[in-house]
């Protein structure tokens, strides 16, 4: 079952901090790691794991960084062949924060994967056919992103879009896409509410409606899950795990989720993969590294129905 993920690829440098720091506060650090993250390249890590046959197209830098980051990511069974090397752009890179509270912030240095354009577009649609879904975050330009997912929505193959990091969108792309996956903050900056419970998330899914797109999950971390879509309408509660880094949770629910609809799973199960796929990348360091394999997502699911 192929899945396809257009977006980005970064270096993550991860310091561990006992809090995260204030603006012109120097902190000591417990340690670091250097592991490839990016949104869409985590997405892709986590779908290949969980079962999935994955395409990533993408931009590295000349650098060694890219080569670094290349070499692991097709270490984990994902196709980079179709990602390009930028002459101009560096790699992606990511400066993270980790508390002890398993809290993060991110600051992103976009480098290649801001040059993605109308030929990253043409590429992936080469590659579309026999994939049942296309996975989307807002790491690269919106432009090319939004082009890919309507021709995609025209081929059949389901468009699961990650609002992260969010930015108001325009009419045309709650058209373009068949999910949306936003997390509490997401959704504030989506619709002016930030949702603390099931009733707050159900306003804000309805919004998302209204604007055009069919099927609404709202990630509300350890508040647990809201979806509203055409076939069902529920809340899941979350996975009861020991989150130490929740870097790339929402990551690996998108994966979890894109690769049980893959499946044909009902959404009900499918958000259900999300939600062990998320809660299981919290119980690790880092992005890549995090992701959560098959046999542990099936195992936690059979463990707390
Ligand atoms: O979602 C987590 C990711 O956000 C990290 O891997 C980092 O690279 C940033 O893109």
């Amino acid at each position: 079952m192929k899945i396809v993920v257009f977006g980005s690829i970064n270096m993550d440098l991860t310091a561990y901090v006992p809090k995260l720091p204030l603006p012109g506060e120097t902190l000591l650090g417990a340690s670091y790691i250097t592991v490839p993250g990016g949104k869409g390249n985590n997405q892709a890590v986590a779908s290949a794991r969980l079962g999935a046959q994955v395409l990533f197209v993408g931009r590295v830098g000349d650098d060694i960084f890219g080569k670094q980051v290349l070499k692991i990511v097709a270490a984990e069974h994902v196709d980079v062949s179709q990602v390009a090397v930028d002459k101009e752009k560096g790699t992606g890179l990511a400066v993270i924060s980790v508390d002890q509270n398993a809290e993060n912030a991110i600051t992103v240095i976009s480098g290649a994967n801001w040059a993605l354009d109308a030929s990253d577009v043409a590429r992936t649609e080469k590659c579309l056919d026999g994939a049942k879904a296309l996975l989307l975050q807002l790491e690269v330009p919106m432009e090319a992103s939004l082009q890919i997912a309507e021709i995609a929505k025209q081929k059949g193959v389901k468009v699961i879009f990650d609002p992260a990091p969010a930015v108001p969108l325009p009419e045309r792309a709650y058209h373009g896409i068949d999910f949306i996956t936003p997390n509490e903050t997401e959704t504030e900056i989506l619709v002016g509410l930030r949702p603390q419970n099931e009733k707050e998330a159900a306003e804000a899914a309805s919004i998302l409606h209204q604007r055009g797109v069919e099927n609404v999950i709202i990630k509300m971390g350890s508040k647990g899950v809201y979806y509203d879509t055409v076939d069902s309408r529920g809340f899941i509660k979350p996975y009861k795990v020991k989150s130490i880094d929740s870097v790339a949770a929402g990551d690996a629910f998108n994966a979890g989720l894109a690769v049980a609809i893959s499946e044909g799973l009902p959404i009900a199960e499918a958000v259900r993969w999300g939600a062990a796929a998320g809660a299981i990348a919290t119980t690790r360091k880092g992005a890549l590294p995090a992701m959560p394999y098959r046999e542990e997502l099936l195992k936690l699911i059979s463990e707390q129905q």
